[in-house]
């Protein structure tokens, strides 16, 4: 092969990627730059080149050329300058947008849900986040199924077309529903499983706690370096759990399950937050929210601002929360941390610092939602006094007519020992009478 050829070749395997993107004057929260900096960063991940970045002041789209016309048509001139063979967009686009785009510049066109959701497909490591992930591209690519035809017979896949797969894109909408369908029950299996553990840490009184954050935080990090010490009671109690699950003990023995969820982002796609549904059940059912912020990244305020707003969807903007800011190990000795408050943690889940002062503000900010328990448990209710050390943050004291339990419980299980109480003293005093 010719050394021009082989230049050829390998310029054409690399997607050089163009990012365009609004500047909307009344958003001041998450100007431009700072969208098109993370969109750069998206891209980079996915494996892309940025070679470039336009703006176009305007509040909303174009309903056609997403830019104004007259500037969609002058990106012409940006490709012969800066060589590039994909645009970015954004925001997520109309079939119709992504088709006029194309057929200008004549290269591929993504947005950024289908580049966030090409990412999330990447790593999404349990079972059920792939099959999430392939939900959600599905959705995604349904109504754009037309234009996937054209753009993959021209170009081979690259990034965005991960997900569904070549080969059901070559079929019909038919079969793409039927896919939707398969895997929309294949999740239904794993979301019944789900709420099967659910319920069993109910009936043990075990309180929940969500991990939320902004993507690559450090959530599933932090899980593991709070769950590793415990590694083998998880494996007794909890073995069925899905891995996103884990079994942490707190200061008190008190056992709680914390569960990891997807990473939120700007813009998170519609199709994303459906297909995490069950995961995202979690946060609703939590007892509490640890909020993972990377206390290293310098946009961390913008990013818990995108957090709050995806919380808020959710309906769980008010939960009880823990704001824990991770990867304090990159941060300058002589500052640079956030404010500290009583709801705040500081915390390096890499080399494991701050974690057991962690583990004593999860303790206090659950036993908020316990109530105060002083009962005498007659002895042969062993299990119920295992069950009580086990939930909540309790004393244990051997009397002579049993285990005298003080401390705080959740309300379901206090009022099953105080119940207890109230019967062995009544039994006791028959006994005594007789
Ligand atoms: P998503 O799955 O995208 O939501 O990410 P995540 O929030 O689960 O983050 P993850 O745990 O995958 O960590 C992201 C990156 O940050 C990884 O490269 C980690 O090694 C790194 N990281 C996590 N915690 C720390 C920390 O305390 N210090 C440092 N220096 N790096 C960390």
């Amino acid at each position: 092969m010719s050394e021009r050829a082989r230049t050829i070749d390998l310029t054409t395997a690399v997607e050089r990627a163009f990012l365009i993107g609004l500047d909307d004057p009344s958003d001041s929260r998450w100007p431009v730059g700072r969208s098109l900096a993370e969109l750069a960063a998206l891209a980079e991940t996915a494996g892309a080149t940025v070679v470039g970045r336009a703006s176009q002041r305007r509040p909303s789209p174009d309903p056609v050329w997403y830019f104004g016309k007259g500037r969609a048509a002058e990106l012409l001139d940006e490709k012969v300058a800066s060589d590039f063979n994909l645009l970015i967009v954004d925001d997520e686009l109309a079939p119709n947008q992504q088709r006029s785009l194309e057929k200008l510049l004549d290269c591929k066109v993504l947005d950024r849900s289908a580049l966030i959701i090409d990412i999330f497909g990447r790593h999404a490591k349990t079972k059920e986040g792939r099959l999430q992930v392939e939900l959600a591209a599905l959705e995604y690519h349904l109504p754009r199924l037309t234009r996937m035809w054209t753009h993959l017979s021209r170009t081979g896949g690259g990034i965005g077309t991960r997900g569904p797969g070549e080969s059901q894109l070559e079929t019909d909408r038919r079969l793409i529903r039927d896919k939707i369908k398969k895997v929309r029950a294949e999740l239904a299996d794993v979301e019944r499983h789900r709420a099967t553990a659910a319920r069993k840490r109910d009936r043990n009184h075990v309180a929940s706690v969500a991990l939320v954050g902004y993507t690559n935080a450090g959530k599933s990090t932090l899980l593991n370096a709070l769950a590793d010490a415990d590694l083998y009671v998880a494996d007794m109690l909890f073995a069925t759990l899905d891995p996103t699950s884990r079994q942490v003990t707190l200061p008190s023995g008190r056992e709680v399950v914390v569960t990891d969820t997807v990473g939120f982002i700007n813009k998170l796609p519609h199709d994303l937050v459906d297909a995490f549904r069950a995961t995202l059940e979690e946060v609703k059912r939590a007892d509490l929210l640890l909020e993972v912020v990377d206390a290293a990244d310098l946009d961390f305020v913008g990013q818990q601002a995108a957090v709050q707003s995806v919380l808020d969807e959710l309906g769980a903007g008010d939960k009880p929360r823990i704001t824990v800011f991770n990867k304090i190990d990159l941060l300058p000795a002589d500052g640079g941390a956030p404010p500290a408050s009583e709801t705040t943690a500081f915390v390096s889940a890499m080399t494991g610092e701050g974690l057991d002062l962690l583990r004593e503000r999860i303790a206090e900010a659950l036993r908020g939602t316990m109530v105060a328990v002083d009962a005498v448990v007659p002895y042969e209710l062993g299990e119920l006094v295992a069950r009580a050390r086990s939930s909540g943050d309790v004393e244990q004291n051997y009397e002579e007519t049993g285990v005298r339990v003080s401390g705080h419980l959740p309300p379901a299980i206090a009022s099953e020992l105080t119940a207890a109480g109230r019967n062995g003293r009544r039994r006791s005093a028959s006994s005594r009478q007789a």
